[in-house]
């Protein structure tokens, strides 16, 4: 592993791995602190869009690891527009011992990498969010003591964040069910990669667009903003498209009782979530936020040591 720019170019192998040393990693840095592997290792940080968990996620986690962060804004490099990305990556790798970065075209992250002599990481991309589904898996695993066997059920937007919860759960064994408004489904290539590792470890990945057909039986549902990065204009249509989505506790109820609630944040209370499911005992939102940093943490001892 090279890179970290989808988890459908990750082997389940790795993935079960990164998953084994977060939850080290972790429990290191709550017994008094993470020994310092990433000494004289800076991770440069190119953000084409707005940031609070990956942003500070990423930074902390390589002061806790001995290492440093450089923040890059949009107003900064002008990825693409003042620069090219390949003449961005070769000069910032000639700096730096690794990069990260949050893109709009997908296509940015991979040309980034091909041009780049250190590993990049995805920190979101239209098409994939990485890091946060690994986190995610990280919680599950933390909440029920596995993986294997569990129902996850997205409700909302077939974007970014379920594209990649998506093939997260196909890795690890996880059943994986999304009811989308017709037109805002998963994307079919993602559609197929996801499905195509699904059948290696024996599990399914099942489309619709009901959620409470979704959600039964389930033991995570998860949802995210109707309305990601960039798709500001979209936000009048898509907020009657998706008025059936919202997860609120009469959708809860249909799940199984000691199922967990999601979001990768931020959060549009009263949109696709309500406060009381938000705030309410089965949310686990909040650990999954702080989970960025512990999971991230896992990526980048792998890559950069
Ligand atoms: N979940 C997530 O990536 O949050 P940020 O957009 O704040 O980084
Ligand atoms: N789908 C959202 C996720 C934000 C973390 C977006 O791309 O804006």
């Amino acid at each position: 592993m090279r890179h970290f720019l989808d988890l459908a170019s990750c082997s389940s192998d790795e993935l079960h791995e990164l998953i084994e040393s977060a939850l080290r990693l972790k429990a290191e840095w709550r017994a008094g602190g993470n020994a310092p592997i990433l000494r004289g290792t800076t991770l440069g940080m190119i953000f084409q869009k707005p940031s609070l968990r990956t942003r500070v996620s990423f930074e902390m986690a390589m002061k806790h690891l001995g290492g440093d962060a450089i923040m890059l804004g949009p107003q900064e490099i002008g990825l693409g527009v003042r620069e090219s990305v390949p003449d961005v990556a070769r000069v910032l790798s000639s700096y730096v011992q690794g990069i990260m970065a949050r893109v709009f075209a997908h296509q940015d992250v991979l040309d980034l990498a091909d041009y780049s002599r250190v590993p990049v990481i995805n920190g979101l991309s239209d098409d994939y969010h990485p890091c946060q589904a690994l986190a995610d898996i990280l919680t599950i695993r933390e909440r029920f003591g596995r993986l294997g066997g569990l129902k996850l059920a997205f409700v909302g937007d077939g974007n970014n964040v379920a594209a990649s919860v998506a093939l997260a759960c196909a890795h690890f064994g996880i059943s994986f069910c999304i009811a989308t408004p017709e037109g805002y489904e998963m994307k079919a290539p993602i559609r197929e990669q996801a499905i195509g590792i699904s059948k290696r470890n024996g599990t399914v990945v099942e489309m619709g667009t009901r959620p409470q057909a979704a959600v039964a039986d389930a033991d995570v549902i998860y949802t995210d903003t109707w309305v990601s990065m960039g798709q500001e204009a979209e936000a009048a249509e898509r907020a009657g498209e998706f008025e059936a989505f919202q997860v609120n506790a009469d959708l809860l109820r249909r799940a199984n009782p000691a199922a967990i609630v999601m979001h990768c944040l931020p959060a549009h209370r009263g949109d696709e979530i309500t406060d009381e499911v938000m705030d309410g005992a089965q949310s686990r939102i909040f650990e999954q936020a702080e989970n960025r940093m512990h999971a991230q943490k896992a990526i980048l001892a792998r890559l950069l040591t």
